[in-house]
């Protein structure tokens, strides 16, 4: 008779949102984990700012660790579980830490990923250790596994999505509900649907790393956070979202990533969707994530992209994953092996959709469209709006361009200040075929 497996022992280093998930699951389903795995999957050790705090689930099973990195050095730790926080300090010391003892680690965290996930890849394949990091990107959608096991038999062509759920909501309840960004934003940041710094949502950064992970896997690159193109919600306005839905578009936070002739683009910015599109009609938090691959064509994935439930479930994931023995390297493929990548702008031509305040009178517009007609941009649809208030001398103009290289767009807006005509700041807003 052969001896069962041992258990795997895991350290938790993080006991807020996500920890306490991982506890309850760990906790509720241990017979159901076993089953599937063959051993049993343990918590022995955990670690928490304070040891104080009541976290409504049973804890007394588990040794508390005040340091992070004595948690990751234990030896009756095999995978540390990084649910913190926070791109450096005592999340990357203690990822590096348990590296550095040889151990797996499982981690939410894509900023610090995002940051050093290249070098610590590299550590953990030198000491024949993995980082999974399912949790990371799109909360429970379990897109990292879709990339390097579902779809690892194609060349991926391009990855989409919309991964950040508290922009998502802001978008879709001011869209809903005819409210402004602030009004919605206080309301967000009072039901605390925000990081403590706002800034990482809806600036578009916590969207642009979770990109930038999955174009590392996507395209067998090394990570390129400080390359993706970043534009947060922050310049959204009611205006634009009412006129965008007239014209049966919806503006989402959209991530783009793929590897052109030119190089790699990644980009997150506002994108006018069509309104009746799987992207368009992704309402409140959930998350959506397309991927594309040369064989499999097109795949959509949808679900909660962030809560204690879902996120828990994807690290868990990852915990079975090596509870079972399954291990892929960090990035799909061994960590030297990635390439470093071209960083290319984006230059992939789409339509825009222009919105600017004009003075009001006799050859304006002419002057406008020249800048355009100048930069060799075709104009597709143009409305003058009358807004009611709006002064007599004053005229909201809305144009739809045909298909154009991001540059020229660029180049076109950059002569408007010159004409004269051109009252506060023009709007550009790309139109993205999904
Ligand atoms: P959270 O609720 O703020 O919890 C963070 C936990 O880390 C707390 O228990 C805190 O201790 C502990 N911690 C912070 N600094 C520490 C230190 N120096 N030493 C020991 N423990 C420390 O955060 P969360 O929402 O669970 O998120 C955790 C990670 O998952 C982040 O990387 C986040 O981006 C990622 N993630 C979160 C979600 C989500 O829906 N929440 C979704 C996907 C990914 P105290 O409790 O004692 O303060
Ligand atoms: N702030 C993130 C979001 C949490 O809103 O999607 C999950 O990563």
């Amino acid at each position: 008779m052969t001896a069962p497996a041992p258990p795997l022992r895991i350290g938790l280093a993080g006991l807020g949102t996500v920890g306490i998930g991982v506890v309850k699951i760990v906790q509720r389903h241990a017979d159901l984990i076993a089953a599937r795995t063959g051993r049993a999957v343990v918590i022995t050790a955990v670690s928490a700012r304070d040891k104080t705090k009541n976290r409504d689930a049973d804890l007394s099973g588990y040794a508390w660790e005040t340091d992070p990195v004595d948690l990751a050095r234990r030896d009756d730790v095999d995978v540390f579980v990084e649910v913190m926080g926070g791109h450096d300090g005592p999340a990357r010391a203690a990822t590096e830490a348990a590296i550095a003892a040889g151990k797996d680690v499982v981690s939410a965290n894509k900023a610090l990923l995002a940051h050093h996930g290249q070098a610590l890849a590299e550590a953990a394949e030198a000491k024949g250790a993995v980082i999974r990091f399912e949790a990371a990107v799109a909360g429970g959608i379990p897109v990292i596994k879709a990339l390097t096991e579902g779809l690892a038999g194609n060349r991926i062509t391009r990855v989409m999505g919309v991964m950040n759920g508290s922009c998502n909501y802001i978008l879709t309840r001011m869209q809903n509900e005819g409210l402004t960004y602030e009004t919605v934003f206080e309301e967000a940041r009072q039901l605390g649907y925000l990081e403590a710094d706002p800034n990482l949502d809806v600036g578009g950064i916590d969207a642009g790393h979770k990109l930038s992970l999955l174009a590392s896997i996507a395209f067998g690159t090394k990570v390129a956070f400080d390359k993706v193109e970043l534009e947060g919600i922050g310049n959204v306005s009611i205006e634009d979202i009412e006129l965008a839905d007239d014209m049966g578009y919806h503006i989402k936070l959209l991530g783009v990533a793929q590897l052109t002739g030119r190089g790699l683009e990644q980009r997150m910015t506002p994108c006018l969707v069509p309104a009746e599109s799987p992207l368009g009609q992704l309402q409140g938090g959930t998350n959506m994530v397309v991927l594309e691959g040369d064989s499999v064509g097109q795949i959509v994935m949808r679900g909660p992209g962030a809560g204690m439930g879902p996120t828990a479930s994807a690290v868990m994931a990852d915990v079975i994953d090596l509870a079972r023995g399954f291990r892929v390297s960090t990035f799909g493929q061994p960590a030297a092996s990635l390439k470093d990548p071209i960083a290319a702008k984006s230059a992939t031509p789409a339509a825009y959709y222009l919105r600017m305040t004009l003075l009001d009178k006799p050859g304006a517009l002419a002057k406008i469209a020249t800048c355009i007609g100048e930069a060799g941009i075709s104009i597709d649809q143009m409305r003058q709006l009358n807004k009611p208030g709006e002064a007599d001398n004053k005229a909201t103009v809305l144009l739809v361009t045909h298909k154009a290289a991001p540059a020229d767009i660029a180049h076109a807006m950059a002569q408007f200040d010159a004409t004269g005509v051109l009252i506060g700041a023009p709007v550009a807003i790309r139109i993205e075929e999904v």
